[in-house]
């Protein structure tokens, strides 16, 4: 299984990538979390990075493209892998195609989690991440038991540096004008499949199974 999640910022895209590593032991390639970590280590990268990043702009082509070429060609992706939030633009889509053309691994399956634009801020502003097992709560869907705190290991909860109003704004513009056109992209090559991302996070994640599994 090599899949593609598109969806909007916010639509669930790390949530289902999160269940589709336990049920079918294959990793997520998250670009925003690869960016993140960097920014968090204060790597060149990850300064470079940040400017971009707390404006909800995307970050260089230059800069991801690298990281995902490097990324899926080790071992653990033989037997497949989930990128999330990577291809954000048609000039990504196009390189990650010839790349994994030449290793004769071409894309299964690009899956849209599919959110009305309403739902979205509410999920961003709400949303809290536990920095130590990274599980993520919903402070509107699903919050935590104790406030701040991760019911599974303890952990210290987080909120995003850019999920602000401001910067939620500007992420959803982007996403509309670079990333939306993905869908057409897709579609063209037959292997576009979508879902309703709205419901139980279980509901979404059984439609996904179908999907992966040609149900
Ligand atoms: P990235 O980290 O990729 O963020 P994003 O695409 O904006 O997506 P999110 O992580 O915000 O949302 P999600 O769909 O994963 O939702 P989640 O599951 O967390 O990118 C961040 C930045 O990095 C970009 O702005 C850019 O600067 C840079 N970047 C990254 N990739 C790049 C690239 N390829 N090129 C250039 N720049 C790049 O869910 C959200 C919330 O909703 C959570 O609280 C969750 O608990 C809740 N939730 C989920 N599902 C449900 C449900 N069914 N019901 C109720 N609540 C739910």
């Amino acid at each position: 299984m090599r899949l593609v999640l598109l969806g909007a910022p916010g639509g669930g895209k790390g949530t289902q990538a999160k269940k589709l590593i336990e049920k079918y032991g294959i990793p997520q390639i998250s670009t925003g979390d690869i960016l993140r970590a960097s920014v968090a280590a204060g790597t060149p990268l990850g300064k470079e990075a940040k400017s971009y990043m707390d404006k909800g702009e995307l970050v260089p082509d230059s800069v991801v493209i690298g990281l995902v070429k490097e990324r899926v060609a080790q071992d653990d992706c033989k037997k497949g892998y989930i990128l999330d939030g990577f291809p954000r633009n048609i000039a990504q889509a196009e390189v990650l195609d010839k790349v994994l053309a030449e290793m004769g691994s071409p894309l299964s399956t690009a899956l849209l989690i599919d959110v009305d634009k309403d739902v979205l801020m509410k999920r961003l502003t709400g949303r809290r991440t536990c920095k130590n097992c990274q599980q993520m709560y919903n402070v509107y869907f699903s919050a935590p038991k104790k406030d701040g705190v991760c019911d599974k290991c303890g952990g210290e909860l987080f909120q995003r540096d850019d999920d602000k109003e401001e910067t939620i704004k500007k992420r959803l513009d982007v996403y509309d004008a670079q990333t939306a056109p993905l869908m057409d992209y897709y579609k063209k090559k037959g292997i576009l499949k979508s879902v309703k991302g709205t419901g139980s996070i279980d509901e979404i994640f059984n439609q996904v199974c179908n999907i992966v599994e040609g149900k």
